[in-house]
């Protein structure tokens, strides 16, 4: 696990996304290269894959597979390069997702989501079999909202695609999805209150941040 790797999760509508510029700028002024990117994309085949991903009506195992798929390339590609480098990667969604989504959402089975996270994430020998460490974020900050707010604050906003177009009920399930990723690994975790205003979310982001000794106190 690098310490390095951070990913920031939560259901559509928690405005995780209006946070990680800011986050980004604190770690660049504290001295750090910082690496933004996002899931499903980061790549160019990643980015297309992303597109069907949000767009085209798919079982939820063909959904899984299309998103590990672009994981891995995103991971090869962007992610391990960065982190080799000595940068920061700072992740909008990772794996916890697919969980919540896919797992908690549609309900598909956890233990094939376990085969794939460790297919995908897992050093591939020369052998093809994979071994070694499981590569996953050492500080994942989940901005947990009630799907009910979410879901007012999305009303209108734009178009929405495949996933946000959902019901609330979907939400209530993937925020369950990842409350179960946490319970299991605590100690990645930092769950983010983010019903409360920009400012007060931001203070616990940053206080996130300095906890884990990526900012200085
Ligand atoms: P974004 O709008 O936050 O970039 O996320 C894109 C959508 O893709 C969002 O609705 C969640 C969904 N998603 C999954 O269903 N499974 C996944 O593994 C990931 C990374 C995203």
């Amino acid at each position: 696990m690098n310490r390095l790797f951070i990913s920031v999760e939560g259901i559509d509508g928690a405005g995780k996304s209006s946070h990680i510029d800011a986050m980004a700028a604190a770690l660049r002024a504290a001295g750090h290269v910082v690496c933004v990117t996002r899931e499903p994309g980061g790549t160019p085949l990643a980015e297309q894959l992303r597109q069907m991903v949000l767009h085209t009506p798919m079982d939820a195992l063909t959904e899984s597979l299309l998103i590990f798929a672009a994981r891995r390339d995103h991971i090869s590609r962007v992610i391990q390069p960065a982190l080799a480098r000595g940068d920061v990667v700072l992740c909008d969604r990772f794996t916890d997702a697919t969980f919540a989504y896919q797992g908690g959402g549609h309900g598909f089975d956890l233990d094939v989501l376990g085969t794939l996270e460790r297919w995908v994430q897992t050093q591939q020998g020369q052998d093809g079999q994979a071994g070694g460490a499981l590569m996953q974020p050492a500080l994942t900050l989940w901005f947990d909202l009630p799907a009910q707010v979410a879901a007012q604050r999305l009303c209108g906003a734009r178009v929405p695609d495949k996933f946000e177009a959902q019901p609330q009920a979907f939400f209530e399930k993937v925020i369950a999805g990842y409350a179960r990723r946490a319970a299991l690994e605590p100690q990645r975790f930092a769950r983010i209150h983010a019903d409360q205003t920009p400012e007060a979310v931001r203070a616990e982001v940053l206080a996130a941040l300095r906890n884990r000794g990526l900012l200085s106190a």
